[in-house]
């Protein structure tokens, strides 16, 4: 096998050895079954591809100093899978089979985790998909779930550095009753424009308002939103954005440092008021942000004074790190072993 450079890594796809997929027929779901074929085999009428009933979650597994596999929290990103199958009418995932299948795509994969303090880590992508040949608008009746992984590098420029953000308000991710709770391909391609702009303005990211009233943070891109202020953790309260699993996790590493839980509309003049913010995800972890700027009203808001993370970013971000890696103890019991 070839070196890989895991230091210079980017967020980007790599082949790797094995995916793990297992498909829903019958009204059932078939048997996990390991695969070195990089390419699926579809029908050109699959549901998936015109009608977009397709699926999809993120997650990662990290290497620890102590040479042991960790993956974060992947019976939340089951959960969130089925509300997601739900949301969409497809079957739902059962969580020991999501969970199983993660491991077993990880351990397959295991000479492609990167190793300690490499600053990467294995990205894992399961999805699920629509497969029946349909013409007219309806649930396809046959699925098959993926799951592949590829090694990747931070999501954002610098890694836990501070990044500019910009409030685009021509365009909405998601309606207040859409799919903008779900983890569905349509969020992302409703996305794709406004993300260019973004990018070639010079913006780590587009970030979208409430679609009805244009007054409330909703998210970035591909991550949630928090700010801190009077020792206070303030996340958006939302109908449209995807509940985030970091950002669980760090509401409750908040309330472990004592500091007080928001969640609630924050109105954009907000911003202002705020000591430090962020953008968190799986991709993105904390991504600490320098400004937010609104293209139409030219409003500028700084929230970093010396272009650096601020202390309760930079303290989150190592709880949040020490446990996924086991530098931590897990008191939260939110890491799953792969053996
Ligand atoms: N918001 C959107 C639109 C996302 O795509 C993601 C990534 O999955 C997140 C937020 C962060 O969610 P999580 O922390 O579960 O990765
Ligand atoms: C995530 O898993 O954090 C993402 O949203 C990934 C992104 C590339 C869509």
């Amino acid at each position: 096998m070839e070196e890989i450079d895991w230091k210079n890594l980017s967020f980007g796809y790599m082949r790797t050895d094995y995916n793990v997929r297992c498909y829903y027929r019958n009204g059932q779901w078939g048997k996990l079954e390991i695969c070195s074929e990089e390419t699926i085999n579809l029908h050109m009428a699959a549901v998936c591809l015109h009608y977009g009933q397709e699926a999809f979650e993120g997650l990662k597994a990290y290497r620890g100093k102590d040479g042991k596999i960790r993956v974060f929290r992947p019976e939340e990103n089951a959960a969130r899978l089925q509300s997601t199958c739900r949301g969409i009418l497809m079957p739902e995932v059962p969580t020991e089979m999501f969970v199983d299948a993660v491991k077993m795509v990880v351990k397959a994969n295991e000479r492609f985790i990167p190793p300690y303090e490499s600053g990467a880590t294995l990205y894992i992508r399961p999805l699920l998909i629509g497969i029946s040949p349909q013409v007219g608008v309806h649930p396809s009746t046959d699925y098959m779930f993926v799951i592949f992984v590829t090694p990747v590098g931070p999501y954002f420029k610098g890694g836990f550095a501070t990044n500019p953000y910009v409030i685009i308000r021509d365009y909405d991710r998601s309606a207040p009753l859409g799919t903008g709770i779900y983890k569905v391909g349509g969020n992302y391609a409703a996305s794709l424009k406004a993300n260019s702009i973004a990018h070639e303005l010079g913006y780590s990211c587009e970030f979208y308002l409430d679609a009805k009233e244009k007054k409330y943070m909703d998210e970035c891109g591909a991550a949630n939103f928090f700010g801190i202020k009077n020792n206070t953790y303030v996340t958006p309260k939302s109908t449209s954005i995807l509940p985030s699993i970091t950002n669980k996790s760090l509401m409750q590493l908040a309330e472990d440092l004592g500091m007080k839980v928001e969640r609630r509309q924050i109105p954009e003049e907000e911003l202002a008021t705020f000591e430090e913010a962020g953008a968190c995800g799986t991709a993105a972890v904390i991504s600490p942000i320098s400004k937010i700027d609104d293209l139409e009203t030219k409003q500028s808001f700084v929230i970093s004074k010396d272009g650096k993370p601020g202390p309760i970013c930079t303290k989150l971000y190592n709880m949040l790190r020490g446990i996924q890696y086991g530098d931590e103890p897990d008191i939260h019991h939110w890491v799953t072993f792969v053996e």
